[in-house]
């Protein structure tokens, strides 16, 4: 047996419109989530009519017409497999043993064994190999005894050990669709005449207005006509909702080929929305990071390479060191973690289980926790003292682009606000825009061709100095989620200490070299690599006769240079992985927000 739906998507809906196809446009919009296989179940004239299989969503659609089921409610879901079986019977949604029961599901429920085998007991059917299934089938146990679909969920919710957000229908209530959640996130919005539920707000941009957080916990009954919340004891809550920036509306592609190129070319705006702060309360979180005992970044992937970045403007602007340390890694040192200790938790999802987890044991520990986050009403959000919000946008590419630049624009703006200078950063962000939109334009169809150049090299090697260094790894990885191949990014200056041993004629090495005091020392470990036969692609502001490829980027000051060498690197791993043939918006294996420890 297998956990086999750890990240996902769900979406229900409720309302007086056919509710398949905007349940298929809701899955659709969160299918980064994940894309092995996905169902649809609704209930037309009383009767649940069901509908999932493998593949993507797309292939599904043009099997089975999925957007073409009939019904005013509908639950849906889209799934990531971590192990076990990618099969028609493992997607979801699942019912009971009368297929009278739908249930979504996102999450791991750690005592499934335990609980499927008492329900075998008692003569319960199984037709799939997922922990999920137990969940219907412990509905419909709480319905024999004339429960109703609310009352069953908020009995069998305790039960349930682990991580979850479903959702749940049942042909006793055809008009209703209940939800809950621990652990894992649940949004409720409200559209014209219409109620939805989802693992992402993303999932119903476009079609709801107003958001309402669900805690940990906490059910949600959605009807037709209304929305009721109870707290785990049944009793009634009352609940505000809040407006859907209008930025969050926006989920086409536009003109694009790919979410990764429009994303790309986004980032000048994703500058100029990242200052939009409050200055008193970022000079105040400044202080409070200041006067600290000790201050921790934690973060994931390309979130700790942008924390890597703001570890070295922390230390050059504010002269206040700190560590930053890798999210799953995090609890290992929950022991050092005090009361004296900020917590800056960076995560463009507010998602990310490796993240939540160590801000759990932080908040235990009584640290204050900081989170810098982009997507509105996350769990990391929700648990932390001070949230610093992106603002940009929807970010629909598995690869993070426009987050990485919005996360380097306010680190730069917090470690001036350590000396009081918020609105010197504003101003050199803002003019890092059209230095931005410059790079794009300089090297676009160059690196293009370069790309068709070098797409069947297998092995790429990025290095750089200082605060560039981060840069180099977040390059090649980069290029190795979306184009699959094998990539190293190190601090120049470690180059010799071993990885030299792997550079052969022709193998490209990717120097990050702009015109600053890393230039002479960048240049002698790029003349090392050189001398071994590699091919120097150089991203800098001065030319140098070693350069095989030179990528010409525009002079800045020294502690801007980030925003903007990370971009030919993104331009390049996109153009690398079109040329092959890979989709750069669902790497394969890979889901956007990683529920999962
Ligand atoms: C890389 C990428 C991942 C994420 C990581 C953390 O392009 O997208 O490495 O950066 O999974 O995700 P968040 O920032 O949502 O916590």
């Amino acid at each position: 047996m297998y956990n086999t739906n750890i990240m996902c998507g769900i979406i229900g809906y409720c309302g007086r419109e056919t509710a398949a196809p905007v349940v298929f446009e809701g899955l659709r919009r969160v299918e980064y989530r994940g894309y092995d296989s996905a169902g649809i179940a609704t209930f037309n004239n009383g009767t649940l009519l069901l509908c999932k299989d493998v593949g993507k969503l797309g292939e599904i659609e043009s099997r089975h017409h999925l957007s073409k089921m009939l019904g005013n409610t509908a639950i849906g879901h889209t799934r990531w497999a971590t192990h076990g079986g990618v099969t028609q019977a493992n997607a979801h949604p699942h019912c009971d043993c009368t297929s009278t029961i739908a249930v979504v599901h996102n999450g791991i429920i750690d005592n499934y064994q335990e609980l499927r085998k008492q329900l075998s007991t008692n003569g319960h059917r199984f037709t799939s190999e997922t922990d999920t299934e137990v969940i219907p089938h412990l509905i419909e146990e709480e319905m024999k005894n004339k429960r109703s679909l609310e009352e069953a969920v908020l009995a069998i919710a305790p039960k349930l050990k682990g991580s979850y957000a479903f959702l749940a229908m049942s042909s006793r209530d055809t008009d209703k669709i209940v939800g809950t959640r621990k652990d894992s996130p649940l949004a409720i919005g409200l559209g014209n005449g219409a109620f939805f539920a989802a693992s992402d707000v993303l999932a119903c941009s476009g079609i709801a207005n107003k958001l309402i957080p669900l805690a940990d916990t906490e059910i949600a009954v959605l009807a037709r006509d209304s929305a009721e919340f109870y707290d785990a004891a049944g009793r009634k809550l009352t609940k505000k909702p809040t407006n859907l920036k209008t930025q969050w509306l926006d989920t086409d592609k536009q003109s694009y080929d790919y979410f990764m190129l429009k994303e790309i070319m986004e980032q000048p705006e994703a500058l100029e929305a990242a200052v939009r702060q409050d200055k008193k309360a970022f000079t105040e979180i400044a202080m409070d990071i200041l006067r600290a005992g000790q201050v921790i970044v934690t973060a994931c992937g390309t979130s700790r390479y942008a924390a890597l970045v703001g570890r070295y403007l922390f230390s050059k602007v504010g002269r206040k060191f700190c560590d930053v340390v890798m999210a799953s890694e995090f609890h290992y040192f929950a022991d050092s973690v005090d009361r004296n200790t900020v917590v800056l938790a960076v995560s463009q999802s507010g998602e990310t289980a490796d993240v939540i987890e160590g801000v759990k044991r932080a908040r235990d520990n009584k640290a204050m926790i900081v989170s810098i986050v982009n997507r509105p009403q996350s769990q990391l959000a929700n648990m932390s003292d001070h949230v610093i919000y992106l603002n940009c946008g929807p970010e629909q590419c598995v690869a993070a682009t426009k987050s990485f630049l919005s996360q380097l624009a306010v680190f730069y703006l917090l470690s001036f606000s350590m000396v009081n200078s918020f609105d010197k950063a504003v101003k050199d962000i803002k003019g890092m825009k059209s230095k931005v939109a410059k790079t794009i334009e300089w090297n676009n169809e160059r690196l293009k061709r370069l790309s068709e150049r070098l797409k069947y090299k297998h092995d790429f090697y990025y290095i750089a100095r200082g605060i560039n260094f981060a840069i180099a790894s977040e390059g090649a990885l980069k290029l190795k989620e979306v184009s699959y191949i094998h990539a190293e990014g190190m601090p120049a200056g470690e180059l010799k200490h071993g990885t030299l041993a792997l550079i052969e004629q022709g193998t490209p090495v990717a120097v990050i070299c702009p015109n600053d005091y890393t230039y002479d020392e960048t240049m002698s470990n790029a003349m090392e690599a050189k001398s071994r036969g590699a091919y120097i692609i150089a991203l800098s502001d001065r030319k140098n006769q070693i350069f095989d490829f030179w990528v010409k980027i525009p002079k800045v000051s020294e502690l801007l240079y980030p925003m903007i060498t990370v971009i030919p690197l993104q331009l390049l791993a996109y153009h690398t992985a079109v040329s092959l043939g890979k989709d750069p918006d669902k790497p394969r294996n890979l889901a956007k927000s990683v529920t999962v420890k």
